[in-house]
């Protein structure tokens, strides 16, 4: 497939790590050094399927495509206000989508595997014109009174609409599972029969381990990626990797021996924003107008599960 459109929506209010150190142990000068976060979108009045309908109409726009259009839709989400039905019917009732949809639940790496099922579908002859919108509130996860969590994250959402074409050159979706090191549980309703006790648990993370997992799931993936495809690290124009962390991303570059000029970022602004993460990265590239005709896009996430996948896109 191609990309044609991108969009992108963020919540108006913007939460600074001075703010947070109002009513946190916490400081700019830790936040800044550990994470690169200088200040986060956080929902307040918005709903993620607003924001996931704005982000979807701009990639429309921008690829001259009506609802209508579109015969496939993907919708990557976490956690949703609704049980049922998912966030892709809800968006789809918003803007007129009339084709068959689902929500994928793969955490932060969620924009590449939308990638990968949107290009098997259309390998399969299935699917012509695909909307993947990733919308993520993790803010609305976390413990605010746990410092080690809620700093990291952010909220919004992106989306990309993609039409027949040659330019997704491989994706691979993997899991090493370890569901210990970043979780979040919500108890289903009591029934006569259930007799456990549960509570809801907001966001729990191993930040160490995890950091380590994405470290290492993102470089081998990569490096064994480009490989697959006759390709190297001098092939690559820009390198669009999860914004969880920068010592994550600085990591995977000292890693792959490449320059800071290939690795663009929004973390300072964003926070992580989960699976929206990388698809508001490359809108804000689109249009920016970074990449050029041609450019080889290295795409990389990783995320609770512990899932990671990776795509190279030629734009
Ligand atoms: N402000 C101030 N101090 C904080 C803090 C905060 N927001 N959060 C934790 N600390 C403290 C800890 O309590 C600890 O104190 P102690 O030494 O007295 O026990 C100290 O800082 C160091 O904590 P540690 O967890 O070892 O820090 P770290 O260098 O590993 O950084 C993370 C913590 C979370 C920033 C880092 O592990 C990380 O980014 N991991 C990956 C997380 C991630 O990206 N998850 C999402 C992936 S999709």
């Amino acid at each position: 497939m191609r990309i044609i459109g991108t969009g992108s929506a963020l919540p108006k209010k913007i939460v600074t790590n001075e703010d947070l150190s109002k009513f946190l142990d916490t400081s700019d000068e830790w936040i800044t050094t550990r994470t690169g976060i200088k200040q986060r979108h956080v929902v307040s009045d918005e709903t993620l399927e607003d924001m996931g309908a704005e982000a979807a109409l701009k990639a429309l726009e921008m690829a001259g495509k009506r609802p209508e259009d579109i015969d496939l839709f993907i919708c990557s989400n976490v956690l949703g206000e609704y049980i049922t039905p998912s966030l892709a019917c809800i968006i789809s009732e918003k803007i007129g989508l009339k084709c068959g949809c689902f929500d994928i639940n793969c955490a932060c790496p969620g924009f590449l595997f939308a990638l990968d099922i949107a290009e098997s579908y259309y390998k399969a002859g299935k699917t012509k014109n695909c909307l993947i919108v990733c919308a993520d509130e993790p803010t609305r996860m976390c413990d605010w009174n746990d410092r080690s969590t809620c700093v990291l994250f952010g909220d919004g959402a992106g989306a990309a609409v993609l039409t027949e074409g040659d330019n997704v050159k491989a994706t691979k979706i993997n899991c090493q599972p370890a569901v210990s090191k970043l979780w979040q549980k919500r108890v289903p309703e009591p029934t006569p029969y259930v007799t456990k006790v549960e509570q809801n648990v907001p966001l729990q993370m191993m930040g160490r381990d995890v950091f380590k997992f994405a470290v290492s799931a993102s470089t081998t993936e990569v490096v064994d990626l480009l490989s697959s495809i006759g390709k190297s690290k001098s092939d690559v124009d820009y390198y669009v990797v999860h914004q969880a962390n920068m010592r994550i991303i600085d990591a995977i570059k000292n890693f792959l021996g490449e320059p800071d000029s290939k690795f663009p970022t929004n973390i300072a602004d964003h926070g992580n924003s989960s699976s929206a993460s990388c698809a508001i990265l490359l809108d804000e590239c689109n249009r920016k107008g970074l990449f050029k005709k041609g450019d080889l896009l290295v795409f990389s996430a990783f995320g609770a599960g512990l899932l990671s996948a990776a795509a190279i896109l030629e734009w």
